[in-house]
């Protein structure tokens, strides 16, 4: 893997996502783009269709410099190290590589997966994100989840041994959990913290196991008025550990933030490879919305057939991308840069409005940084619907 030997002045960012849509079980809470094929992989012809794909959307966004990877999915951690290597050369081939670049890789926390983790240094990647879920093994039982608390903090203790930055993800408001229970939880995840980690409270995705049970009054949990203290003790917790929140769900140590996800926040362009990837690429002065066909096998049929498994190419108009700086910012401790907003969306947010905003104690002003405040970010949705109108 080629990278850049020589740094001058720090490249715009630009990223490149690779999704692997595979899981060993479907989880009941996950809407991920992610399938269980009990009849196997054929993971080389896999491997053959994201050279191809790559090497299209090296055409649509020539000569970046790629500052950051991540490999999401579905369980990236069941690709073949090779799997990993072949597509990060791909990537050098196709762009440079910064010399800094953060190389994520998503991993279940099996002990099988474990196994992997020396494979995947050896390929390049410098940072996992675990999905730890729980510290509980009756909850991590009712997530679907195939391992116990145990055998995920093992998984963690050798993603520690094999890589410089390691973060864990877990899963807060569950089903019957007490604050009192997420406060020893939490507590006990931060004495195995790294310097990253991903707090994510419970969401009931539309179409999933967990949502026909929540319909159906069989699976309980906090409604949102009572599921403000559970975020109240998670802020609290974290910043006494030194991971405070730099993105709503999202802690680390100060400069331990992840690269990949901040330029999803701070709206850089990025491409995204595999079934059902999205990308945002800027051609022409115009921001594309891309995304791909979301069922692996028609996407290998795609990309096959024609080098990439692109369905949908959208150009956004000025507004509908300022919207989206804001929409991704404002989730962001920093928040957004109002000069930028307008130079995107080609107008001001409304004086007045920041004003009221500001007033009921949602929005704070520094110049022109617009930051959420603490309450601000609970009900973030109303104050984008405020600011876009
Ligand atoms: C792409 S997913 C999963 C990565 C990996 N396959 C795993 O399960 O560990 C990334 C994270 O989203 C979170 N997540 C997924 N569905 C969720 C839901 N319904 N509510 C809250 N968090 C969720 C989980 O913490 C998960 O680790
Ligand atoms: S392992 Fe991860 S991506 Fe796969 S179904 Fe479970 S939560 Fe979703």
């Amino acid at each position: 893997m080629t990278t850049a030997s020589e740094k001058t002045a720090a490249p715009e960012p630009f990223g490149v996502y690779v999704h692997w849509p595979f899981c060993l079980a479907k989880c009941p809470y996950c809407d991920f783009n992610s399938h269980v094929r009990h009849g196997g992989i054929d993971e080389a012809r896999f491997v053959g269709a994201y050279l191809s794909e790559l090497r299209h959307f090296a055409g649509l966004a020539p000569g970046r410099t790629v500052t950051s990877i991540f490999f999401g999915g579905g369980t990236p951690s069941l690709m073949d190290a090779g799997t990993v290597a072949a597509i990060l050369d791909a990537i050098a081939a196709q762009w440079t590589i910064d010399a800094d670049a953060e190389i994520t890789l998503e991993a279940n926390p099996t002990s099988v997966e474990a196994t992997r983790f020396a494979g995947y240094r050896a390929a390049g990647v410098n940072r996992v994100s675990l999905g730890v879920q729980s510290l509980d093994d009756e909850d991590l039982k009712g997530l679907g989840r195939m391992h116990t608390s145990d055998e995920a903090l093992a998984a963690l203790a050798v993603a520690k041994d094999n890589f410089d930055r390691v973060s864990f993800d877990l899963i807060y408001a569950r089903m019957g959990q007490t604050v009192p229970a997420w406060r020893d939880e939490l507590a006990r995840a931060l004495r195995h913290a790294h310097d990253h980690l991903s707090l994510y409270q419970l969401t009931i995705e539309p179409g999933t196991p967990f949502a026909a049970r929540h319909a159906a009054g069989s699976l309980t949990i906090p409604r949102p008025r009572e599921a403000e203290p559970f975020y109240a003790v998670t802020q609290e917790l974290c910043d006494a550990a030194g991971l405070p929140a730099y993105e709503v769900s999202n802690h680390a140590r100060p400069g331990a933030e992840s690269r990949h996800n901040l330029l999803y926040w701070r709206g850089h362009d990025y491409a995204g490879v595999g079934a059902g990837a999205h990308s945002r690429i800027t051609q022409g002065g115009t921001k594309h919305a891309l995304s791909t066909l979301k069922s692996p096998e028609a996407w290998l049929a795609a990309v096959e057939a024609c080098g990439h498994g692109i369905t949908e190419d959208e150009g956004l108009s000025r507004a509908e991308a300022a919207d989206e700086y804001l929409l991704m910012g404002l989730r962001l401790a920093e928040g957004i840069d109002l000069k930028r907003l307008e130079a995107i969306g080609g107008r001001a947010l409304k004086e007045r409005r920041l004003q009221a905003l500001a007033a009921e104690g949602l929005l704070a002003r520094n110049g022109d940084r617009l930051t959420a405040t603490g309450s601000g970010r609970l009900v973030l949705d109303r104050l984008i619907l405020e600011l876009a109108a």
